[in-house]
């Protein structure tokens, strides 16, 4: 077999076991066996990436980086629907649909997902772009990033027309939202409000692998084009799933507007069974051709609208605010409310967000506060019940100082977030840095946890990360405190038994054998999570080298941009925590890369000068690592010294004339793997 052949036959195979596990539900190869086919398509993809086929299984994983996003003018506008909220406003519907086509309308219910809207195009059963709502007119080219998510197809199956567009939502699932905002608490960013947000911004994120790696999902249901082999919605749906695409799960036709009432109330209740969210439910007249006669308004189509639940909410009276502080100081509002009965749960606390919020809602005290779950989870204060203002009353001002310490507190505007500065004194915040270091993804010691910690920090044994190294088994053993019951966790009582201590000292004895990339994100530097950890662990293999980085050295890593950099900067200019670096590099911690992580392969590129410019089939600081794994340097910008530039897709314009007039040769990545021979 020629590699041209193998590469078309490892694509269509492993298209067809991706259609098995996320279209049918019925996988017939181990995961491990599917990896193995996959890395080995993607070795084959590099050698000869001219053979890559449009519908590459690797394209799934991501990899590529978008600096800006296209704007491009979509072939048919997108329209939003009009909005109905209760039964009344969809019998209306259904009289002024009635009566401009003089005759009984079959309709057709769908769950309406609560997501982002998307536009995607096939050319030859190929998906050729996609592109988000924009303003309706033109919208933004998000298709290496479409391109990741595995229920969208890459290549259709049947007789699909030539050319068309279809529509539909992304949405992130409900479990992989909480695992993102789990993720992003860890690192001490802002969480995601509700999955539609998070489904948003993840979309218009620059790297396609990060994408990849947060799960979005999809449903397309809305086909145009010019030769559409359907007189009817329902029947293109059902066509678009023998094509391949991931189609409404419910959707049902409808005989009677009361038919559709039923469907509504039967939502209203089932909906939060749904793994992912929806905010109502869209009907659409079902014929094509009573769509036409029907035709728009300025806004909407006339032929379908959509009912929007309401949001749960109830008012409640507010007894008293408190402010938590997290690991890297940002204070979180947070209302205590007299409890009241909401979805199913009962509510004590909800989240005023933050001081913007806070202020925007102008909360006095005694307040009835609207209280409403946001995405049906957290529960969050959405409005003031002015009505039942008090006539004497006081409005409550946001916090000036920090609760627990006392600092000042400042302000960081780009995330509305107020944060207590004192970081290294500020007990919360030590706290929070203890737990993080422990936890499973940092240095994974898990026979300490939230209260452990607690007792140990109130008895003065743990101040800081590198105190962890220094406790011995006199100390800990026969240590208890009782915690009682709150926020939900029983009453109980932690003790350090023989066993337990035991557990815990060889958990931080074995804590020294973890990776330089754990122990960097371990260390809590602010923005630094774990990807980033990963990546900055690899560019500058040591401690002692990323601490020594300049800004613009920091930012030539795949990711890293002007808050991240200057964060770690400002992080090692902070005398207590080379104090604390110190010991933990005595204690014995990975503060390198192992030998094995960081072995020079060959040293053809010995000498070599090497600018990286553009979008390989592999992100740029995996690229920059090869370099250097075969003895080339890598710098950022073309001098006369440099010996060449390896230049990938949409290499920038400028680089491109600086290396043509300083005459220094540009290479492809092909070129590149041939000259290091992989
Ligand atoms: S049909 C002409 N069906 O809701 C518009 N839309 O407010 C045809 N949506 O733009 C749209 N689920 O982003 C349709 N089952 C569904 C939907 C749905 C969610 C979104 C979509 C649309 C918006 C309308």
């Amino acid at each position: 077999m020629t590699p041209e052949e193998e590469i078309k036959k490892l694509t269509a195979e492993l298209n067809q076991h991706n259609y098995n596990y996320y279209m049918l539900d019925n996988p017939v190869i181990s995961d491990e066996e599917f990896d193995h086919l996959l890395r080995h398509l993607q070795d084959l993809e590099k050698k000869y990436p001219e053979f890559q086929q449009p519908d590459s299984p690797t394209l799934r994983v991501g990899g590529t980086v978008t600096k800006k996003f296209q704007t491009v003018k979509h072939i048919y506008p997108m329209l939003s629907l009009g909005n109905t909220y209760s039964e009344e406003e969809l019998l209306e519907f259904d009289k002024s649909v009635k009566s401009l086509v003089n005759q009984d309308v079959e309709y057709v219910c769908e769950l309406k997902y609560d997501g982002l809207a998307i536009s995607v195009v096939y050319e030859n059963g190929i998906l050729l772009r996609a592109v988000t709502r924009g303003d309706g007119t033109k919208g933004d080219d998000v298709t290496a990033n479409v391109q990741t998510i595995k229920s969208v197809p890459l290549r259709l199956h049947g007789d699909y027309p030539s050319f068309f567009e279809i529509r539909g939502e992304i949405l992130l699932p409900f479990d992989r939202f909480e695992r993102l905002n789990r993720e992003r608490e860890d690192v001490g960013e802002p969480p995601f409000a509700n999955p539609r947000n998070a489904a948003s911004g993840t979309l218009k994120l620059q790297e396609s692998a990060e994408v990849a790696r947060r799960g979005l999902d999809c449903r397309l249901y809305y086909v145009l084009g010019k030769e559409l082999p359907y007189q009817n919605h329902y029947d293109s749906v059902m066509k678009l799933k023998d094509w391949g695409f991931k189609t409404p799960e419910v959707i049902q036709k409808a005989a009677t507007i009361q038919e559709v009432i039923d469907f509504v109330h039967h939502w209203d209740t089932e909906r939060k069974k749904l793994p992912f969210p929806i905010d109502g439910i869209v009907v659409k007249v079902n014929s094509y051709e009573l769509q036409r006669q029907l035709g728009m308004t300025a806004k909407n189509p006339r032929w379908a609208i959509a009912y929007k639940f309401k949001a749960e909410k109830v008012s409640t009276q507010l007894l008293s605010v408190d402010y938590q502080i997290g690991r890297t100081g940002i204070i979180t509002p947070v209302a205590n409310l007299s409890p009241v009965q909401l979805a199913g749960t009962t509510v004590r606390r909800a989240t005023l967000h933050n001081a913007e919020v806070m202020s925007t809602l102008g909360i006095c005290k005694n307040d009835y506060l609207y209280v409403e779950k946001g995405g049906e989870i957290i529960p969050k204060i959405v409005g003031v019940d002015l009505s039942k203002r008090a006539s004497e009353t006081e409005k409550i001002d946001f916090i000036t100082h920090c609760p627990v310490c006392g600092a000042t507190l400042s302000k960081n505007d780009e995330e509305a977030g107020t944060f207590c500065p004192n970081e290294l004194h500020c007990p919360p915040q030590i706290k929070g840095r203890l737990e993080h270091f422990i936890g499973r993804k940092a240095m994974n010691l898990d026979s300490l946890g939230e209260g452990k910690i607690e007792i140990l920090y109130e008895r003065g044994l743990l101040n800081n990360i590198a105190d962890f190294y220094d406790l011995q088994y006199d100390q800990l053993l026969g240590i208890e405190k009782h915690f009682p019951a709150e926020d939900g966790k029983p009453d109980r009582i932690v003790s350090f038994r023989e066993k337990t201590v035991e557990n815990i000292l060889a958990g931080i004895q074995q804590s020294k054998k973890v990776p330089f990339e754990r122990v960097l994100f371990a260390i809590g530097i602010r923005y630094v999570g774990e990807t980033t950890a990963k990546k900055l662990a690899r560019y500058f293999k040591s401690m002692d080298a990323l601490a020594n980085a300049t800004k613009e050295e920091l930012m030539e890593v795949n990711d890293v941009g002007d808050r991240v950099a200057e964060s770690i900067i400002h992080y090692f200019n902070q005398t207590e925590n080379l104090e604390i670096l110190i010991r933990l590099r005595n204690a014995g911690l990975q503060f390198a890369l192992s030998e094995e992580e960081n072995t020079q392969i060959s040293n053809v590129l010995e000498g070599k000068s090497i600018v990286v410019s553009g979008v390989f089939s592999i992100p740029r600081d995996e690229m920059k690592r090869k370099i250097e794994q075969y003895g080339g340097k890598n710098v950022s910008s073309i001098s006369k010294n440099t010996h060449f530039v390896l230049a990938g897709d949409k290499m920038g314009p400028e680089k491109r004339k600086k290396a043509e007039t300083l005459g220094i040769r540009i290479i492809s990545e092909q070129e590149f793997y041939e000259m290091i021979g992989a």
